[in-house]
């Protein structure tokens, strides 16, 4: 979805900073989408993202017009889970690290008119079975949305999450993979979905571009499903 939504913003003329932990992943994007810089950053890390950051806004000397904190990871587990790796990997990256994202650009935001979108998940919305830590993680971003929303209002400055539901990403994929037969979960899923399928990446890259641009002027606290009406249910 990150990718996704770096290609949109690139083609829509924005000058698009990616930050990203998989260096041949980032590097390959650089090199194929115009108007995109790769900068390898581990969000999990204070010391990393602020060097980040530091290098998309050369220092402080630019400001950002948007950010989107989209890195996160979906494992399986339930409270009884042997180990607490799970849960710890879990927490660090989706919470800590979007704590960590915002902590660092929200100073390098334009005052007024800069923009944050999260990815939450409908996992943090309503319960998804077997999946105790995720589920977890998501609640916090979205509790985290609303309050990073509150406290800098005043300034212009507006924070929406996007909301996926079962969106068709690599990680969707290891997923089902990890889960059982991934075709048949796949059939079983877009069952229970009200739209009869999965998400695409560029679906929640468009909602994510809408809430980074000033069509969205009059939105800040929001969480918004991008899920073919699961929660809605
Ligand atoms: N795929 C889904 O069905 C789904 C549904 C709801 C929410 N989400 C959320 O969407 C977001 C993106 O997931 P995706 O499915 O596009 O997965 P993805 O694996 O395609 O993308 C995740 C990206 O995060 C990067 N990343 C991982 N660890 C990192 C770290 N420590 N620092 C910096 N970057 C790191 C990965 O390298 C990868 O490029 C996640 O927050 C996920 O929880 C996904």
């Amino acid at each position: 979805m990150g990718e996704a939504t770096a290609k949109y913003c690139a083609a829509s003329g924005a000058r698009v900073f990616v930050l990203d932990v998989d260096a041949t992943r980032g590097q390959l994007l650089e090199q194929s989408v115009p108007g995109v810089t790769f900068v390898e950053c581990d969000v999990r890390s204070d010391d990393s993202v602020r060097q980040a950051v530091d290098r998309a806004t050369d220092a402080g000397e630019a400001l950002l017009d948007g950010v989107f904190a989209n890195a996160g990871v979906i494992l399986n587990d339930t409270v009884e889970s042997d180990s607490l790796a799970r849960f710890d990997a879990t927490m660090d990256l989706n919470v800590r690290g979007v704590f960590l994202t915002l902590r660092h650009c929200m100073p390098r935001l334009k005052r007024p008119g800069g923009s944050v979108v999260v990815t939450a998940s409908g996992a943090g919305v309503v319960g998804t079975a077997n999946s105790a830590s995720y589920c977890t993680s998501k609640g916090a971003v979205i509790a985290l949305t609303r309050e990073v929303a509150l406290d800098y209002a005043s300034q212009g400055i507006r924070v929406n999450a996007v909301s996926p539901g079962v969106i068709d990403t690599p990680q969707g994929k290891r997923v089902f993979a990890e889960l059982g037969d991934p075709d048949e979960l796949r059939r079983e899923t877009e069952q229970v979905i009200p739209l009869k399928r999965l998400g695409r990446p560029e679906e929640v890259a468009h909602v994510a571009a809408f809430l980074l641009s000033s069509l969205s002027s009059y939105m800040t606290g929001a969480i918004v499903a991008v899920d073919g009406g699961y929660t809605a249910q």
